[in-house]
């Protein structure tokens, strides 16, 4: 079961071809890597989560992510790590851990933070302030896709304030686009 970053990102790309889905799985990744810091997690596995999370969402689209089980097997994956996948389907049944709690609370609101990044002039996370992404989480016109439902009780469930949690992100964001190894897929092009 490999976890080393390059290694899972290369099982990712097996089954992920869509450069947009592509960089919506590394973002969730760079977001969980900063909250297994936060949380005493194992950086390299929890990373590994985010960036697997959505494995199955290419050929699967409309049964996601109930096939992430099959795909991930057969590289090697153990069920626990697949159950942790599978958890951030939104009617899991079952009490989430704090990694599966993170995965679900990173999900939507790193794409959320960065289409808040994009509509700015400046096109940066740099400057991106929680006051202006609420503004944006308040416009329901705005990103529509994104459900401030599962954005807000997401946050809730893991038991951070939101607007840390939109902070908190924004900052792993920002931090990780400045680094190598992130910038194959620039997050902040859309
Ligand atoms: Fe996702």
């Amino acid at each position: 079961m490999v976890t080393e970053r390059q290694a899972v990102l290369a099982v990712l790309k097996k089954h992920v071809t869509s450069e947009h889905l592509l960089k919506h799985c590394i973002a969730v990744e760079i977001a969980m890597r900063a909250y297994a810091e936060k949380y005493a997690g194992d950086v390299d596995y929890w990373g590994a989560v985010g960036l697997l999370h959505d494995v199955d969402f290419e050929k699967f689209p409309d049964d996601h992510p109930n096939h992430a089980r099959e795909i991930l097997a057969q590289h090697g994956y153990d069920d626990e790590f697949i159950t942790n996948v599978e958890s951030h389907a939104r009617d899991w049944p079952n009490e989430r851990s704090v990694l599966q709690k993170c995965l679900l609370a990173v999900d939507e609101m790193t794409g959320f933070v960065i289409a808040c990044a994009l509509v700015r002039p400046d096109k940066s996370l740099d400057n991106l302030e929680v006051k202006s992404v609420m503004k944006k989480y308040k416009d329901k016109a705005f990103a529509r896709a994104v459900n401030r439902q599962t954005l807000m009780e997401s946050a809730e469930d893991l038991g951070v304030d939101f607007k840390e949690h939109i902070q908190f992100v924004t900052s792993a964001l920002a931090v990780a686009v400045k680094q190598n190894e992130y910038q194959e897929f620039s997050l902040l092009n859309s």
